[in-house]
């Protein structure tokens, strides 16, 4: 009777061993990248739905909040699974204060901001790619795909009426999300709202133009006035125009974004060519990190063609020197990655290149008024430096 009973304890124990290890063993198998975009997508829901699940320190939908809390601890795990590195335990630090404030019913912005910065911080360390390669895509090719494998849940415009899925119109919700954020819920490898309902695969171009199309759903209706991609410049590109969330900006810069990320194509024209330029370069950068030398060689080449000649001969006629400094920093990374220098060279020569390269744009176009213009321009030289400070340091442990 015992020795029947330690057999089947046993046995149940050996199940349940192998089926947690199997779960373990499946994440595992998991590329890094695609467990840190499972992760952001969870902490973009938790910043998303939070204000809908708690107000005033009450918990008004207790499914909800439930949801909220398994997704918090589910993100945890995640980045545990995550290769350790420099960084990591301020991160995992970070969403144990997220867990927290949830516990403790905090306010909805207090959670945003948590889940938010986890989200960004955590893509940064593991240095994912979080805009397409090049350029958006325009909505309209994303039509088609959309009536046949989305309207039958979210409406034919994004209205579910009667239909299970959610409303894509809500312009206060939909502005919680960055574009990014929109794509990452478009793989059901990533996405559990979603998980396989979304029928056979979608390429990342058509995540991209779907993303595109839904921000489409809840975006103003007049386009933003012109002067406001000056005084914003990091917004009419890449990858500023994707990664952002419009919530977390002022008024004007909101709307502008709600408008522009629905309609990539006239954004691009906004551009000045330099500072497409210095928006390929960081994307390049960020490839030649992660590890592919090939696609970021295509990108540098492109800002070159498309962003610095373009505005060369300008530069030219306002400060010589700049310009034919900038000629052979281009040259030098070029002979860098083809001579597949070694990467903290490589990277070197990208930061120098950078800097040059938003020294011209100041040259080109001098701030009209210091104000809001800075503030974007200095957001985005922020989040260089940023991004610099953490390379440094990875380097600086690992050479240790
Ligand atoms: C089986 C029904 C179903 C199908 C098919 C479906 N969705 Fe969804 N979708 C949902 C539900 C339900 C949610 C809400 C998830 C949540 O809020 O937790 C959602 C969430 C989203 C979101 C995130 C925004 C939000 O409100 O949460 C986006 C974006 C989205 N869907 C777009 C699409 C697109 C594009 C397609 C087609 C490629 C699609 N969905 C297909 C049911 C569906």
């Amino acid at each position: 009777m015992a020795r029947n009973i330690i057999s089947s304890l046993c046995l149940v124990l050996l199940i349940l061993i192998s089926g947690v290890s199997s779960v373990r063993f499946a994440w595992a198998q998991e590329e890094p990248q695609a467990l840190a975009e499972r992760a952001i997508n969870l902490l973009s829901y938790i910043a998303v739905d939070y204000a809908d699940a708690v107000a005033e320190r009450e918990v008004r939908d207790p499914r909800l909040y439930r949801q909220l809390q398994r997704q918090a601890d589910m993100a945890e795990e995640l980045l545990q699974q995550l290769p350790d590195k420099p960084g990591r335990t301020q991160l995992a630090g970070a969403l144990r204060d997220l867990n927290r404030s949830i516990e403790q019913r905090d306010s909805a912005d207090n959670v945003r901001r948590r889940a938010n910065a986890a989200a960004d911080r955590l893509a940064a360390l593991y240095q994912l790619p979080r805009s397409p390669a090049e350029m958006l895509p325009p909505a309209k090719e994303a039509e088609a795909i959309y009536t046949e494998r989305c309207a039958h849940c979210h409406g034919p415009r994004g209205t579910p009426g009667n239909a299970k899925g959610s409303d894509l119109r809500n312009r206060e919700r939909m502005a919680r999300f960055s574009l990014y954020d929109l794509y990452n819920t478009l793989d059901p490898a990533r996405d559990d709202a979603h998980g396989h309902a979304i029928d056979g695969d979608l390429s990342s171009r058509e995540r991209w133009a779907l993303a595109v199309l839904v921000a489409g759903f809840s975006a103003p209706a007049e386009m933003p006035e012109a002067t406001l991609a000056e005084k914003y410049p990091a917004l009419v590109g890449l990858p500023g125009i994707a990664v952002t969330r419009p919530s977390e900006l002022p008024v004007d810069a909101a709307a502008a974004l709600g408008w522009w990320r629905a309609n990539p194509d006239y954004t691009r024209r906004l551009q000045h060519p330099i500072v497409r330029a210095a928006g390929l370069i960081q994307l390049a950068q960020t490839s030649y990190r992660a590890g592919d030398p090939t696609e970021s060689y295509h990108q540098l080449m492109l800002a070159l063609r498309e962003g610095f000649a373009p505005a060369r001969l300008g530069l030219e006629e306002r400060n010589s020197a700049l310009a034919s400094r900038l000629d052979q920093q281009w040259l030098d990374l070029r002979r860098a990655i083809l001579d597949e220098a070694p990467t903290n060279e490589v990277i070197e020569k990208f930061q120098r290149l950078q800097a040059g390269v938003l020294r011209a744009r100041e040259v080109l176009q001098p701030a009209p008024e210091r104000g809001p213009y800075g503030w974007a321009a200095l957001l985005f030289a922020l989040a260089l430096a940023l991004g610099g400070l953490l390379w440094k340091g990875l380097r600086r442990r690992s050479r240790r």
